[in-house]
């Protein structure tokens, strides 16, 4: 797809199908990522992926166990594809993805949050272009926050000095596929 078209098709997909994604599609998705600018061209980010439906839902349950929806009022952000701010029922804050990619970046370098945001969208760029539903998800603090969190960094061997920033899930959109939105008016300009 030309590249514009494909930023204008890919959508954050909030219902997937069991169909698990091929591990050659997420060493793309992942290599995608890798490539992605970075401050100071440090390639400082660490990305895992966790091709393992199971595994993938236990993390996206820690993700939203400690999520504080008090500083969300009046959010809504999808009538078709609704999602964890709109549905406080839902369990999962990956939303039945049978995989996930997680985004490690230093706890205390400066640009440490828009490295990892960067390489999140690389990676759903990368994955809609395969034919890949996708959703950048947040809240990488909170989720490895508690105990069953920190065996998870610990047994993937994630340096004490990173820090998940976000998440990319990956999986096939259950359901039909969104349309792209209208964009809000007056939002840019270019100067001469
Ligand atoms: C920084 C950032 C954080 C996001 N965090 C979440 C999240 O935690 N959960 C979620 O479902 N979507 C999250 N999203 C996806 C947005 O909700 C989504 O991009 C937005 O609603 C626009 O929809 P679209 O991606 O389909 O165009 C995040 C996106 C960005 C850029």
């Amino acid at each position: 797809m030309e590249l514009l078209e494909l930023m204008k098709y890919r959508r954050s997909i909030h219902k997937y199908q069991g169909r698990q994604i091929s591990r050659e599609d997420m060493e793309t998705i992942i290599e995608a990522g890798t490539y992605a600018p970075n401050a100071g061209g440090g390639q400082r980010s660490i990305i895992v992926g966790v091709r393992n439906a199971g595994l993938a839902e236990k993390i996206g349950r820690l993700n939203v166990a400690r999520f504080d929806r008090s500083k969300l009022s009046g959010s809504y952000v999808s009538a078709d594809q609704p999602s964890i701010i709109d549905d406080p029922t839902m369990k999962s804050g990956f939303y039945g993805a049978p995989a996930v990619c997680v985004v490690f970046a230093m706890k205390n370098f400066l640009y440490s949050i828009p490295d990892a945001f960067c390489c999140a969208e690389n990676m759903a760029l990368m994955a809609a272009e395969l034919g890949i539903s996708s959703c950048i998800v947040a809240r990488g603090e909170e989720t490895f926050a508690g105990e069953v969190g920190a065996a998870l960094l610990r047994e993937w061997n994630i340096p004490e000095n990173y820090i998940a920033r976000c998440f990319v899930t990956l999986g096939y959109c259950d359901g039909e596929y969104p349309l792209p939105k209208p964009r809000k008016p007056r939002r840019s300009k270019i100067i001469e």
